[in-house]
């Protein structure tokens, strides 16, 4: 008699999900043993922040959608479990994955755990120590609550066990962020193509010397209109001595009119696609960023980048990337963006950052379905 296949759903809800997911979705529906079924929650619905993720990183549309949209965390969190839990029960998944440290990644784990669903978390055991960071609360609670806890670099073990986790949980796998930019690397859109596109053929002269590449849309620095400010006074500076691309996230843009602040010499633009990113870090100089992703992706591709935060969840990519942790502080980051565009910090490309993370992780997740299915 056959056996019926083993139940994997999995969870994404906003942009950095997408990369994290799109590869172990495609290792996972090459095992006959699973149906592996998609939900998107729709904390993120902007065609340029989901729908162009989904097309260039060749996952097929979701099986189901939550459309929760925009609102405070309580209630953004509350919406997704509200909306999961009746699909939960409907569904009776034999693993619920999730990934990263979104809202949406508690809100599904929270759901699902309740209804004593395992949890697998990809990415787990990042912290910042930073509670502060809606990030942060998500991690060490998504972590607390899942059965399959899998790391991408070596000091999320160490994080998990002082927080009480029993390392039997705990596999490290490596980075399906860079399995996706691997992915996307042949795709990538040369950064000339997008800025004659977006800004005209006049534009392109001004990318001779190369180019810096900004993002942010950290609460922490967008919406502190001091330090926002500050920020934008050094990108002023940087971007006379060198030109500075900068797409801008839906939560930016709005900080931005607020303090009605215009930045003549930026070549500011719209959030930009997943492969005109990847073509926009792989040739950039340097990278000015909050965000998480950036600092991995710059790190697998050896480009120098700077962090504009006090602190980072993913210390190895500065241990062993080019990434530097430089703080708000807007002398500082012109001078260390002076430095950076002087003379590249060498790095190497961490353990486990190769093309193949989700390879090993759909392998895992399997033996791990079928040793649970033999118990039962
Ligand atoms: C969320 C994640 C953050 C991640 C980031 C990537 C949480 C707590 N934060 O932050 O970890 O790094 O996504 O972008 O989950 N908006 C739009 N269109 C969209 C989505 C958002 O206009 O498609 C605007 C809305 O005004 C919304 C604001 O952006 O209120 C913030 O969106 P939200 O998903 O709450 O948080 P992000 O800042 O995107």
């Amino acid at each position: 008699m056959v056996s019926p296949p083993m139940r994997v759903l999995c969870i994404v809800g906003a942009r950095p999900n997408f990369m994290k997911m799109a590869p172990a979705l495609r290792a996972l529906r090459t095992y006959r043993e699973l149906t592996v079924t998609l939900v998107h929650t729709g904390q993120h619905y902007d065609a340029e922040m989901s729908e162009s993720f989904f097309e260039q990183l060749g996952v097929p549309q979701p099986d189901h959608r939550l459309e929760v949209g925009s609102a405070t965390h309580a209630v953004q969190t509350a919406r997704v479990m509200e909306r999961l839990e009746p699909l939960l029960m409907e569904l009776t998944p034999d693993v619920v994955v999730v990934c990263g440290d979104v809202n949406s990644t508690l809100a599904a784990a929270l759901a699902a755990s309740k209804l004593h669903i395992p949890v697998a978390h990809i990415e787990a055991g990042l912290r910042s120590y930073d509670r502060r960071m809606p990030e942060e609360i998500n991690r060490v609670l998504v972590d607390q609550i899942s059965e399959i806890l899998y790391t991408t670099e070596k000091s999320a073990k160490a994080n998990l066990q002082r927080e009480g986790i029993d390392e039997d949980k705990v596999v490290f796998v490596g980075n399906l962020m860079i399995d996706s930019l691997h992915a996307a690397l042949p795709h990538a859109v040369p950064a000339a193509e997008q800025v004659e596109r977006r800004f005209g053929r006049e534009a392109l002269p001004r990318l001779s010397g190369g180019y810096a590449v900004l993002t942010l849309h950290r609460p922490s620095n967008v919406d502190e209109p001091k330090t926002f400010a500050g920020i934008l006074d050094a990108v002023e500076t940087i971007s006379s001595e060198c030109p500075v691309i900068f797409p801008v996230h839906p939560r930016t843009a709005g900080r931005i009119a607020d303090l009605g602040r215009t930045l003549p010499k930026v070549l500011m633009t719209t959030p930009v696609s997943y492969r005109e990113m990847v073509g926009l870090i792989r040739d950039a100089r340097l990278v000015l960023t909050d965000s998480g992703g950036l600092q991995e992706e710059t790190t697998a591709l050896g480009v120098p980048c700077l962090t504009l935060r006090e602190n980072t969840e993913r210390p190895i990519t500065v241990e062993e990337g080019t990434n530097r942790v430089v703080g708000t502080d807007p002398a500082r980051i012109v001078e260390e963006a002076r430095a950076a565009m002087g003379g590249r910090k060498a790095g190497r490309v961490p353990e486990g950052w190769d093309g193949a993370a989700a390879q090993r992780l759909a392998a895992h997740l399997l033996g791990w379905l079928r040793a649970r299915k033999a118990l039962a």
